[in-house]
This record gives structure tokens, C-alpha cells and sequence, in this order.
């Protein structure tokens, strides 16, 4: 009931203009940085290790998101031979205020490596101060023109990762993809395919509706803008909520060289009313 109410609110709150959807994330930031000292206080009495201030963790998701997926990543991971060996080089593409980097930190071998990258300054800066003294892992604010970032940046298009040629063994991308209309997840697919080694996988996240005659729709969960192969929650902010039809998005996939080797549905093409998370795609690059 609590989500199907929720859904209402957003579908209210997904037509509303641009200026105020802008002042009502600004006004959602402003009191998350107002309580963050609060949480970290809460956080040292109970002895809960270091995480990213609250504000951060919530420019991520759901602040309860935050760690909770990270053991169904690790196990993807481990499925796919992607984690506990000491010859690897991680991309993580939007890596945020590195929940994936604080989730691999202790499975690290001293010869691999993590590079994060995300639109986000003070994410990377935080990141950049919390990993400072571990030389594997290394985090770059890409000045890509993004409302999670600098809106006068760098086109996503021309947008290059910060590896070279076939240097990552893994690549990773958690609701990423979620936030990325279909000309930037092509090119960042095509990126994904550059940088992998051709034994290397990636791991993304997405929304993926089935599309005619398949689901593509939960209440709680409105998707309420659409073209045939794109939606989006927020009609004044695109970027905020994307979603594809299965179909399209393996189209993209296959248009950057890439091949679907497992998908993990979530509740979109799921059949779970809950809110279960995104779909989990581990993809490998064609030779
Ligand atoms: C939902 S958060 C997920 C963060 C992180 N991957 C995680 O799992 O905690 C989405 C992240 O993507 C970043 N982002 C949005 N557009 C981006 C782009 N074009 N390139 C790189 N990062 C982007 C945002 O700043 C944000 O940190």
C-alpha cells in the first residue's frame, strides 16, 4: 500500500516544472547536509565503520541502498571469477561516493587496481581523501556536462574513460546506465568496449521494461515519459530515472561490440511487485 502511494506522489511529482524540481532537490540536499554531522555522530557512538557523509550517500540513492547490494555484486562478481585475484583492474564508471570501492577494498590484491570515475566533485573528493594512502585505487571527476555535475561540461558523447585500449579486466557501472539517455549509453557502451581486455566482462545495472505484450510497468515505480524504447520518470530532468525496453538496450549493446551473457531481472522484468532493484547485465566484448 505504502508504495503504491508512493508511486502516486511521484507520478504528482514527475509533472512538475523544471525550476521547481531543481528547488526541490536543492531543498533535499541542503537538509541531508544538515543532518549528515548528526549521522556520523550516530554512526561513531554505535561503532559503524567509515562511510561517505549522508548527503553523499543519498546523491547515490536511497541512503538505505547504499551498502545493500554490494553482496549481491560481490557474489555476481564471484560467479564470473571477477574478484579475489591479485591481477586485476577495475573500472567504475559513476562510481559515486564509492560504495563499490568500499565493498572491494579488503578483496584487493596489492597488484590490482581500482579506477572510479563520476561527474559528481565532491564524491570524488571524498573519495579521493578516504583512499589517499592506498595506491590501487585511484578516482578521476570527469568534466562531463551532466546535472549531477557541471552542466557547461564536456559533451557525454565525445566523453573518453580514463583507462587505455583493453586495460580493464572488469568494468563496472551501478545504476549508471539508469541516468544516461540512449545517445550517452551508446557511447558509454562502445567506452566499455574499449577499455575491456578481451577476456574482461563488465557489470552494469539497469531498468529494462519487456515492452509489448511483456511487463513494463510498476505502480510504485512510474515511468510516466516514453518514446518506443526510452523512458524516463522526471519530465523536467530527464536524467534523473531512465529506463529501456530489453529489446532496445540489447540493441545497444550489440551496436558497441558487446554481448549479453547473463541478465539478473529485477522488478521490472521481474515479476515481483516489490521493489527489488535493477536489472544486473554482465556483458563480454565480441572479438
Ligand atoms: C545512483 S548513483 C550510483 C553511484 C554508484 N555507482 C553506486 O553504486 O553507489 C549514479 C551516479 O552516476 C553519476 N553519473 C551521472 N551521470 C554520469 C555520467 N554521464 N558519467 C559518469 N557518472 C555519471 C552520478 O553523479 C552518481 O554518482
Amino acid at each position: 500500500m505504502v508504495i503504491y502511494v508512493a508511486g502516486l506522489l511521484h507520478r504528482v511529482g514527475a509533472g512538475l516544472p523544471g525550476f521547481l524540481v531543481e528547488s526541490a532537490r536543492s531543498a533535499r540536499t541542503a537538509f541531508y547536509k544538515l543532518v549528515s554531522p548528526l549521522d556520523a555522530w550516530n554512526r561513531r557512538r554505535r561503532g559503524e565503520g567509515t562511510l561517505p557523509p549522508l548527503w553523499l550517500r543519498r546523491h547515490a540513492g536511497r541512503v538505505a541502498d547504499f551498502e545493500r547490494p554490494n553482496a549481491a555484486w560481490v557474489s555476481m562478481l564471484q560467479t564470473h571469477g571477477a574478484i579475489d585475484r591479485d591481477d586485476l583492474t577495475y573500472l567504475d564508471v559513476g562510481c559515486g561516493p564509492g560504495a563499490l570501492a568500499l565493498a572491494l577494498r579488503s578483496r584487493l590484491g596489492p597488484r590490482s587496481r581500482y579506477v572510479g570515475f563520476d561527474v559528481h566533485e565532491p564524491s570524488i573528493r571524498w573519495c579521493s581523501h578516504a583512499f589517499g594512502g592506498d595506491r590501487r585505487f585511484e578516482f578521476e571527476l570527469a568534466g562531463v556536462a551532466s546535472p549531477y555535475g557541471n552542466p557547461a561540461g564536456e559533451s557525454a558523447l565525445t566523453y573518453r574513460f580514463p583507462l587505455g585500449d583493453a586495460e580493464a579486466s572488469a568494468v563496472l557501472a551501478r545504476s549508471v546506465f539508469t541516468h544516461l539517455l540512449e545517445p550517452e549509453a551508446a557511447h558509454y557502451l562502445r567506452e566499455v568496449r574499449r577499455v575491456l581486455a578481451s577476456d574482461g566482462l563488465a557489470f552494469i545495472s539497469a531498468f529494462l521494461f519487456e515492452g509489448p505484450g511483456g511487463r513494463d510497468e510498476v505502480p510504485a515505480f512510474p515511468f510516466p515519459n516514453r518514446t518506443s524504447h526510452v523512458r524516463w520518470r522526471v519530465g523536467a530532468r530527464p536524467h534523473a530515472g531512465v529506463a529501456y525496453s530489453r529489446e532496445g538496450f540489447f540493441d545497444l549493446v550489440r551496436a558497441g561490440n558487446l554481448r549479453v551473457l547473463e541478465l539478473r531481472p529485477g522488478f521490472l522484468p521481474g515479476r515481483s511487485p516489490q521493489l527489488t532493484g535493477q536489472d544486473l547485465i554482465v556483458l563480454s566484448p565480441f572479438a
